[in-house]
Order: structure tokens, then C-alpha cells, then sequence
């Protein structure tokens, strides 16, 4: 009901005096205008900061998930800011690549990597192959005896349940991930690997899940891990991503910093030697809250007694978050950033399906009329890379803004586009 919390900005968002939005110093209404909608808008400098945070938490070796967010331009921003990066399919690694990432600072993972994938990332020299299964660890053996090394490490699943949506919840045992720890499966694939010499098993590796704000889990992590990865006496110990972002009203979460010091701690306190090299994969942490979506507002249709549909240019195709997850996000007008909200409506998209919900109950300003433009905040993760041309819907353009200038990183499809496969 009341205004929206500015925490929820991107970290160089400002509101001017008149009440309008300016992010990177770019007044964001104007670039609705110059570049239309729906239009994804990133803050450099967020970006960099949570990079270099997760640098200083972690340490060298701390890799970016680019599946939260990935296009060339980011790829060489996340180089650039020190981290690693983590790639879980040949096109994100193609991607990664093609802006001149050196391979050595990638790391591949998936739980079905094709022979061809696999030839690719060893071919380019990829700095970890993260072996997810015993038919990877065959495909493995066959690029061994066809001369090829790596550097390995063994995904395990930790038999750990975090506090978190079922779908992206990845630590337990009923899981299409890893070795399990429990079955002895973990053991084996470790002795298989150490018996390629042309495969250098530099670590362990477990990912239990995405959006935890509770550090505890994390702590279960590690403490279910300890007991294996000690008397392997492997250098690396790799905690993956999943540290989670607020969204909405009310929510807080760690910051990258108390995250590598809980796990650090909890790695000390389960015996896990000092020496070892402890790393992660935060995504949505780096990415999520650098950037907001801005729509038009083209229909409002009231209902009496009923609701208030908010129609906007965008919709499940460049979020569809709501609909797989039921995740929550806020609305504002960036024409009046601090303006109460005290109107309840439904914000949907323009898709031919009632699913198509952005925000079902957003409180939005009572002046909200036909032609404003209307911002979701924390969009940066899992937005753009999920998005679909659903309905033959283009996908919206991405910009970055820095110190008053703003650069197309990725320009807006056009029904070209949408043409471009077809015989
Ligand atoms: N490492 C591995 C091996 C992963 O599978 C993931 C995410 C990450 C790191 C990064 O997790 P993060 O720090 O972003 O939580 N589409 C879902 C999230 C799926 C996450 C998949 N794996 C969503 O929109 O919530």
C-alpha cells in the first residue's frame, strides 16, 4: 500500500525531485521513449559492485551463473570485475567466448552435456568440466583416449532440502543432479575420474537450490558434505549458487559477504581443511536487482466488485517467473517513484492466456492511467534469459547505464527476427 521501498532499485537509482526515476543517471521515462517497450534497463556500477563483492567474499575462482543473466556485453563486464563464470550449456559458452572471455576462467556445467558440448569446452581449454553423471564420465573416457584433458571436479548432491520453491530446489536425493553422496554413487564417480589420467579431479561440487534466504541451510550444506570431501583431500570445494535476493515489501536477504562468511565458518566448525579452496556461483545475487523492466500501460479494465486489470506491452514472455513460480514483484511509475500506491489491481501482459500475470495484487498509484509508463524492479535474473517469443511476441531490448549514458547490449527483436528460422 504504501510507496515503493527504493532499496528495491538498482544501486545508482535516484529520485529526482519532480519524483522521476533516473538510473546510471539516465532518466529512465526518456529512455522508454528512445527505446521503447518492454524494455530491460541495467545498472553498470550495480552489476560491478555485487562482482566485486563476490570477489572479496569468496576469492579468486568465484564464478558468475550466467544462466541468471548473460549476453556478450555481460559476459566481459563479469570478466572484467574479476569473477569466473560459470556456463551450463555450449550456448552459453559459445556466448561466453564470443566476447572474449579467456576459457581457462569458465567453468561447464549440466546435467546431460552432449559429446559435442563436451569436445567444445575441452577443445577451447574450459578452466573446470563440473561431471554431473556415469554416461558424462563415458564421454569422458572417450575424449581421454582420444587424447584430450581437463580439469574435473564431481557434482554430489548433499541429501540436503532447502527452504525453497520445489523447482528449484536441487540438494536432495530425489534429484536428476549429481552423484549422490548417500547411494556411494559420489565415491565412485570420483575413483572413476582418478583413474583418467588425462582428467585432473581438482575438486567437489554440490548446488543445493535457488532463492534461500536461510543461511542455515547452507550450513547443513556443508556439514553433509564434510565427511566425503575431507578424506578425498581435494584441493577445491565449490558450494555453487543460490543465495536469494528480496523482491517484495518485507523481504531480506544475506548479503554475498555474510553468505562465504557463514559457509567459511561452517566449513571450519565440519573440520574441512583451512587450506582448501572454497568457492561459489551466485546468479541471481550478482544480477537480479541491477535492473527493472519498464512497460506501457496500453488498456485498464475495471471490473465492479471484481478486480482491476492493468494491461501492459510485456508479459510471461519476458517474465515468466510469476506463472512457473508464483514469485512476487512490486509496480511502481517511475514519473512518481515515491507516490503512494493505495490502488490494488492485476497486472497481466498482452499473452492469449489468463496465466499471463506480472504482478497479480500490485498496489499501484491512483492516478495510474492508459499510456504510463510502469516498472517492475528486480528483474535482472531469470528474465531475459528465460524469455520466449511466445504469441510472436519480440523479445524487449536490453540497455546498460553508466554515468548518464545508456548502450544497447542486446537491441530488440523485430518480427525480422521472428522470420529468420523459417524455410
Ligand atoms: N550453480 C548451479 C549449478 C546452478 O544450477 C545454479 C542455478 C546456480 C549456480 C545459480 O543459482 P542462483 O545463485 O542464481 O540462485 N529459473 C529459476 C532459478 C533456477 C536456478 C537454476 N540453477 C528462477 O527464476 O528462480
Amino acid at each position: 500500500m504504501g510507496p515503493l521501498p527504493l532499496h528495491l532499485l538498482p544501486s545508482t537509482g535516484t529520485v529526482a525531485p519532480d519524483g522521476r526515476l533516473t538510473i546510471g543517471g539516465c532518466d529512465v521515462l526518456q529512455l522508454a521513449e528512445r527505446y521503447g517497450t518492454p524494455l530491460f534497463v541495467y545498472d553498470e556500477e550495480h552489476l560491478r559492485a555485487r562482482c566485486r563483492e563476490a570477489v572479496a567474499a569468496w576469492g579468486d575462482g568465484v564464478a558468475y551463473a550466467s544462466k541468471a543473466f548473460l549476453c556478450k556485453a555481460m559476459a566481459a563486464l563479469v570478466h572484467d570485475s574479476g569473477m569466473c563464470i560459470d556456463v551450463s550449456t555450449g550456448g552459453e559458452l559459445a556466448v561466453c567466448l564470443a566476447a572474449g572471455v579467456p576459457p581457462e576462467r569458465l567453468v561447464l556445467h549440466g546435467n546431460n552435456k552432449s559429446l559435442a558440448e563436451l569436445t567444445e569446452a575441452v577443445e577451447a581449454g574450459v578452466g573446470r568440466i563440473v561431471v554431473d553423471s556415469f554416461d558424462e564420465i563415458d564421454r569422458l573416457s572417450a575424449l581421454a583416449v582420444a587424447g584430450m584433458s581437463a580439469r574435473v571436479m564431481v557434482r554430489v548432491t548433499p541429501g540436503v532440502e532447502a527452504h525453497t520453491h520445489e523447482y528449484v530446489m536441487t540438494g536432495q536425493e530425489d534429484t536428476k543432479f549429481g552423484f549422490s553422496i548417500a547411494s556411494g554413487a559420489a565415491a565412485r564417480a570420483v575413483d572413476q575420474l582418478r583413474r583418467l589420467p588425462e582428467m585432473e579431479v581438482v575438486g567437489i561440487h554440490a548446488h543445493i537450490g535457488s532463492q534461500i534466504f536461510v543461511l542455515a541451510s547452507f550450513r547443513k550444506a556443508i556439514e553433509a558434505l564434510a565427511d566425503f570431501f575431507t578424506p578425498l583431500g581435494l584441493p577445491e570445494l565449490c558450494l555453487g549458487g543460490g543465495l536469494g535476493v528480496p523482491y517484495v515489501t518485507g523481504e531480506a536477504a544475506p548479503t554475498i559477504i555474510e553468505w562465504a562468511a557463514a559457509a567459511r565458518e561452517a566449513c571450519a566448525a565440519a573440520g574441512i581443511p583451512s587450506d582448501t579452496r572454497l568457492t561459489a556461483e551466485p546468479g541471481r545475487a550478482i544480477a537480479a536487482a541491477a535492473a527493472v523492466t519498464l512497460y506501457r500501460v496500453g488498456t485498464v479494465k475495471d471490473l465492479p466488485g471484481i478486480r482491476s486489470y492493468v494491461a501492459v506491452d510485456g508479459g510471461m514472455s519476458d517474465n515468466p517467473r510469476p506463472v512457473l513460480y508464483g514469485s512476487g514483484y512490486e509496480a511502481f511509475l517511475p514519473r512518481s517513484t515515491t507516490a503512494d500506491r493505495p490502488r490494488q489491481v492485476r497486472v497481466v501482459g498482452k499473452h492469449c492466456e489468463s496465466g499471463d500475470l506480472i504482478v497479480p495484487d500490485a498496489c499501484v498509484p491512483a492516478d495510474l492511467v492508459v499510456g504510463d509508463i510502469l516498472c517492475t524492479p528486480v528483474t535482472g535474473a531469470y528474465g531475459h534469459s528465460m524469455a520466449s517469443n511466445y504469441n510472436k511476441v519480440p523479445r524487449p531490448a536490453v540497455l546498460f547505464v553508466a554515468g548518464g549514458h545508456a548502450r544497447v547490449v542486446v537491441r530488440r527483436e523485430t518480427y525480422d527476427d521472428l522470420l529468420r528460422l523459417d524455410a
